[in-house]
C-alpha cells in the first residue's frame, strides 16, 4: 500500500482528498498545524473511513519536525494542502501568505529531496491566469497574478517548473482547481471558513442559516448575460477524486512537471448560483449588488481535456448536488466545527 503524506489534511479539500485517497487503497498520513482547520476533522475522518489515520500536528516549515515524519514512515508521495488562501487578507499581510505559502512549499520540498521521495502533487489554482484573453482556460495559456495570494501559487509554479528541469527523476503535478464547491453527503465535513468568509457558497449558506445578513455581489455590470461573474464550479469530491487520479499518474513515473486543470467546463453565474442555492434551501436568500471587486474577472471557466487525457477524470456532480451538499453540511453544522 503506498503511503501519501498529506500536509493540509485537515483543510477544506485536504479532508475530502483524505477520504478518497483511503478509497482508492492508500495510506494517507496527515499533516496540518491547524491555523485554519479543527482538530475535530480527524476523529470525524476515522469515523467516516473506518480507519485509524497517522496524524501529526506540525508546521510544515518546520524542518526538524518533517525530517522526523520522513523517518518514522516510508512516504511514496506528498499532496501539499497547506497553504494560506484567503485572497483579501493576503492583500493585507501579504508577508503572512509569502512566508506560510512559499516557505512551506521550499521546506517540504527540501526535505523530500534528502529523503529521495520525488513525487508530489501540489494545490495550485485557476487564479495563475491571471486576467485571461480568452475561454476556456487552457495549460499552456500565458500565466499572471492579481493579489499576492495568486503570486504564491505562481511562484511556486515557477519553482516546481525550475525544480523539475533541474532532476529529471521528480515527478510534479500542479492541480489548477477551479471553484470547490459541495462537501461530503454525511454532512459532517465540509468548508468551514475563519470570519467572513471569501468564497461564494460559504457567504450564501450562512446567510441562508441565517448567520449572516444578506450576500454581497460584487458588481452586476460585466459583460456577461446578467451582469454578474461566471464562474467553473467543480464538487469538492470531484477535485478529491482528481488528487487520487493524479498520484496514480505521478506513479507512472517520468512526468517531469505537468500544470492539469480541474474544472467542469460549464459557467455559471452569482446569480445563477444564488437560484440554485434558493432552490437547495426552499427560500429566498437575501443579497445586495456592491461595486466590481479588484481583481475580478468577468468570466473564468476550464478545458479540462488534458485531466482527462492524463488522469480519466471528469466531473461526476451537476451544480444542483453542489449546492444541496453544501447547504447539507452548513444546516447540520451551523458554527462549522465549533457544533
Ligand atoms: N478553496 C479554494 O477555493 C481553493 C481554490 C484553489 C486552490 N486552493 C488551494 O488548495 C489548498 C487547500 O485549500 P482549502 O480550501 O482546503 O483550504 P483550507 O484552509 O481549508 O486548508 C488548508 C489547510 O492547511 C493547513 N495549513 C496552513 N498552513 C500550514 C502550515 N504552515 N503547516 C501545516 N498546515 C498548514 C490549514 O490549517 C488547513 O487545514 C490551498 O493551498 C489553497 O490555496 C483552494
Amino acid at each position: 500500500m503506498k503511503t501519501i503524506l498529506v500536509p493540509g489534511g485537515a483543510g477544506y479539500i485536504g479532508s475530502h482528498t483524505v477520504l478518497d485517497l483511503i478509497k482508492k487503497g492508500f495510506n494517507p498520513i496527515i499533516v496540518d498545524d491547524f491555523s485554519n482547520s479543527s482538530r475535530k476533522v480527524i476523529s470525524i475522518l476515522e469515523e467516516l473511513s473506518g480507519k485509524e489515520i497517522t496524524f501529526y500536528e506540525l508546521d510544515v516549515k518546520n524542518k526538524e519536525g518533517l525530517r522526523r515524519i520522513f523517518n518514522e514512515n516510508k512516504i511514496d508521495a506528498v499532496i501539499n494542502f497547506a497553504g494560506f488562501k484567503a485572497v483579501g487578507e493576503s492583500v493585507e499581510k501579504p508577508l503572512m501568505y509569502y512566508e506560510n505559502n512559499l516557505f512551506g512549499m521550499i521546506t517540504l520540498l527540501e526535505v523530500m529531496k534528502e529523503f529521495d521521495v520525488k513525487n508530489i502533487v501540489f494545490s495550485s489554482s485557476a487564479t495563475v491566469y491571471g486576467i485571461p484573453e480568452k475561454m476556456p482556460l487552457v495549460e499552456g495559456d500565458p500565466m499572471g497574478a492579481t493579489n499576492p495570494y495568486g503570486r504564491t501559487k505562481l511562484m511556486i509554479e515557477n519553482i516546481l517548473v525550475d525544480l523539475a528541469a533541474s532532476d529529471d527523476t521528480w515527478n510534479i503535478i500542479a492541480l489548477r482547481y477551479f471553484n470547490p464547491l459541495g462537501a461530503h453527503e454525511s454532512g459532517k465535513i465540509g468548508e468551514d471558513p475563519n470570519g467572513i468568509p471569501n468564497n461564494l457558497a460559504p457567504y450564501i449558506t450562512q446567510v441562508a442559516v441565517g448567520k449572516l445578513e444578506k450576500l454581497h455581489i460584487f458588481g452586476n455590470d460585466y459583460d456577461t448575460p446578467d451582469g454578474t461573474c461566471i464562474r467553473d464550479f467543480v464538487h469538492v469530491n470531484d477535485l478529491a477524486a482528481g488528487h487520487s487520479a493524479a498520484i496514480n499518474y505521478l506513479f507512472s513515473g517520468n512526468i517531469g512537471f505537468e500544470a492539469i486543470n480541474l474544472g467542469s467546463e460549464k459557467g455559471y453565474s452569482v446569480l445563477e448560483i444564488l437560484k440554485n442555492f434558493e432552490k437547495a434551501v426552499g427560500k429566498t436568500i437575501p443579497y445586495v449588488i456592491d461595486g466590481r471587486r479588484a481583481g475580478d474577472i468577468a468570466v473564468s471557466y476550464a478545458d479540462a481535456s488534458k485531466a482527462k487525457k492524463l488522469l480519466n477524470w471528469e466531473t461526476k456532480y451537476t451544480i444542483e448536488d453542489m449546492c444541496r451538499d453544501s447547504w447539507n453540511w452548513q444546516k447540520k453544522n451551523p458554527n462549522g466545527f465549533e457544533d
